[in-house]
Formats: C-alpha cells, sequence, structure tokens
C-alpha cells in the first residue's frame, strides 16, 4: 500500500503506540485524584506539557490539552467572541479555512456577529493590506491559517502580526494544524500570535487529542464547563495515554524536522517535474517556499477528483480529492473556488499529501500508476 493521504490523519508511530499502551495500562490513575497512583498520573500530564513547550519554545502554563484541530478552532474563536462581545462582535478570517474555522463564524454570524471573509489572490495567499483594511474599531478577532490544508500555501502569517502589532487588543489565532512539523515555524509563530492550534493525529499520535497554545496574559472564555481541568478553561478527565503518546510523537517528529521536509520537498519536486511535463494538467501546488513540503494539488482536466482516487485505489495508492471533509460530500474545494478556479478544473483535482515516512520508490511507484491512468483516461476522451 501506498498512503499518500498524510493531511487527512497519519498512521500512529508504533513508539508513539507503545507509550500510549503504557500509560494505559500502568499509569491510568485519574491526574485530579488525591492517591499517589493519581498523583503519577498527573505528573505524566505535567511532563507531557512542558515536553511540547519546551519544544515549541513556550511557557507549559500557555499549552492546553483538547481533543484535536476541531476543537482547538471552536474554542479559540467562540471562546474570544464570548469574552470580547462587550468590545466588539467583528471578526476577520479568510474564505479558504478550515470547515472548523468557517462554520464556527457562521455560527457566530447567527448570533450577531459580524464577519469579513478575506478573499485570496489567483494563488491562494491572503493579502496582507486586505487584512489591514477590514479592522474596524469593533474587531475583535483575526483568524487565519499557516498551511492550507487543500494546496498547501503558505500564509503570510509574519507580514499579517506585523500589522496587528497596531491593534493589540485583537486576538490573532494561527490554525497551525497542516504547519507543525514541516519545518515552518519561523513563518508563523511569532510574538504576535495570541492562539495556534495543533491536531496529534496529524503527527503520527492517536485521533482524539491536541493542544492549542494559548498566549499568557490574553483571555477566552472557558470551552468546556466542569471538574476544572486544565486551569479550569477545559474541564474533563485529561486523556493522558494520548496526551502522553502526542508529546512522544512532537518529540520524535521534531529530532528530525529539517531533513525530512527536505525529504519530502525531493518527492514533491519528483511529482510536480513530471506533472509539468504532461498536457492537460493544472498544478496548485509549485515547489517554492511558499508552499509546504509535502502537499501537491492538482488537476487531470476532464476527469472527475472522485474518479482519479478511485483509480488510484486500484493500485492500492491512497490520496484525496482536495480535503478529506469536502471529499465524500462531493463538493468543490473551497480554497480552490476562492482562487476562482473555473468549475470544471477545480472539480477535477487531487491532493497527494506526503509525510516523513514516504520514501522515493513509493512516489516512482505512484509516477507510474499516474501515467498509467492519464493514458487510460486520454484515450476514453
Ligand atoms: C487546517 C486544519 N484545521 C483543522 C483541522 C481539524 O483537525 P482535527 O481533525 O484534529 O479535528 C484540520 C484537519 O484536517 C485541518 O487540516
Amino acid at each position: 500500500m501506498i498512503y499518500f493521504d498524510n493531511s487527512a490523519t497519519t498512521k500512529v508511530n508504533s513508539e508513539v503506540l507503545n507509550t500510549y499502551n503504557k500509560v494505559s495500562t500502568d499509569f491510568y490513575g485519574n491526574p485530579s485524584s488525591l492517591h499517589k497512583y493519581g498523583e503519577k498520573a498527573f505528573q505524566l500530564l505535567t511532563s507531557s506539557r512542558q515536553q511540547i513547550a519546551e519544544l515549541l519554545k513556550v511557557k507549559p502554563s500557555e499549552i492546553f490539552f483538547t481533543s484535536g484541530g476541531t476543537e482547538g478552532n471552536n474554542w479559540i474563536i467562540k471562546g474570544t467572541a464570548m469574552e470580547k462581545r462587550v468590545f466588539g462582535k467583528h471578526i476577520i478570517t479568510t474564505s479558504i479555512e478550515h470547515p472548523a474555522v468557517i462554520n464556527s463564524v457562521k455560527q457566530l454570524e447567527k448570533l450577531g456577529y459580524e464577519v469579513t471573509y478575506l478573499p485570496v489572490d489567483k494563488n491562494g495567499f491572503v493579502r496582507p493590506e486586505d487584512v489591514k483594511q477590514a479592522i474596524r474599531k469593533d474587531t475583535i478577532l483575526v483568524s487565519i491559517m499557516a498551511v492550507n490544508n487543500e494546496i498547501g500555501t503558505i500564509q503570510p502569517i509574519n507580514e499579517i502580526s506585523e500589522i496587528l502589532t497596531e491593534y493589540p487588543t485583537v486576538h490573532f489565532h494561527v490554525d497551525a494544524v497542516q504547519a507543525i512539523g514541516k519545518n515552518l515555524e519561523d513563518q508563523y509563530m511569532n510574538d504576535r500570535v495570541d492562539f495556534m492550534t495543533f491536531s496529534g493525529h496529524k503527527f503520527h499520535a492517536p485521533r482524539g487529542v491536541g493542544f492549542v497554545y494559548y498566549k499568557e496574559g490574553k483571555r477566552i472564555e472557558d470551552f468546556m464547563t466542569g471538574g476544572g481541568q486544565e486551569a479550569g478553561q477545559r474541564s474533563g478527565t485529561e486523556n493522558t495515554p494520548a496526551i502522553a503518546a502526542m508529546a512522544k510523537a512532537l518529540r520524535m517528529l521534531k529530532e528530525h524536522e529539517d531533513s525530512s521536509a527536505k525529504q519530502q520537498l525531493e518527492l514533491k519536486k519528483m511529482l510536480v517535474d513530471h506533472l509539468e511535463d504532461m498536457n492537460n494538467v493544472t498544478i496548485f501546488s509549485p515547489v517554492t517556499d511558499k508552499y509546504a513540503p509535502n502537499i501537491i494539488c492538482f488537476a487531470l482536466h476532464g476527469v472527475r477528483g472522485e474518479t482519479i482516487v478511485h483509480a488510484f485505489e486500484e493500485y492500492d495508492i491512497y490520496i484525496s480529492t482536495t480535503s478529506a471533509c469536502s471529499s465524500k460530500k462531493g463538493v468543490e474545494s473551497g480554497t480552490l473556488k476562492a482562487m476562482q478556479v473555473p468549475e470544471n478544473i477545480a472539480t477535477s483535482a487531487v491532493r497527494v499529501s506526503l509525510d516523513d515516512t514516504n520514501t522515493k520508490e513509493e512516489m516512482l511507484l505512484f509516477i507510474n500508476a499516474l501515467d498509467e491512468i492519464y493514458n487510460h483516461f486520454q484515450i476514453l476522451n
């Protein structure tokens, strides 16, 4: 099997799974329990938080565990809206965000909040000057992703941060779910970013665990009320096995981040070079430093994305239409639509997404299959 759908989810690393199993079987106490066994679980939770904070060069108190990216985005957006509602009800986001952001702000619109959805240029980039123009006196939040999950554009977070230094009371949230571990930190982690969202299953940790970076001194409304875990802001018995596993996965990712990003970029280049020699193909993710090293979105004109995905399936190769969320619904990609890509091309798009486990041999096999699929459909056309 060749798995090239890593932006949808990744395989849990076996050492990470060992950690999960060990914590589940040997340290299953409740971190809130008074006894020694609970205390042990609490220590594990604390050391996981410390480890993640160290890897991201932030404070442990700025890391809050969640169930994943969707929860992180919901919490930061709705938590800001609730906390700051007396100061204003205007939110700025982009038209290419993940549904966890778009649908959160849509819900807020129903409650009377106003949302500006920034457009993108024809290559899928937000223009920093558009952010500046959109800011109003009543703006409370700007939410912009670091790396787009459909085509891999790296959004100009640092330039936008500079603009936002003039508006210190506006919360700046960055959805960094697709950015972590791709050697891109200097492009989105800076002092002006107040909140960031991360998800474990995108980097070989189990499903259902993630974390948010929540800058010291900032305040959003509690997400889950209950027993007061996570500094009282996200109650619920902590998922200690998954959290410890996630800390391990992040450490492993960071150990070889530079070389693995380079390796993914090399594989991406192999594919993009090949696609560039083919007729009736549009490439949405060129090989430049403005795009993530692991995502390649392209369209084979005249064949629907789903058809291409299923054709690869015959070779035991797994890719996506532009995002896992939209693929089963058969809807056009939100990002390509925002880029004003004609519908007939947008619906022909597929996404290949690599990770640190993929090899050159796999890419060669993929390219062979691509050629066969391409020829097959050219004949039918
Ligand atoms: C950019 C982005 N944000 C948020 C999410 C949601 O993360 P999760 O699947 O952990 O809820 C995803 C998942 O694909 C994503 O790509």
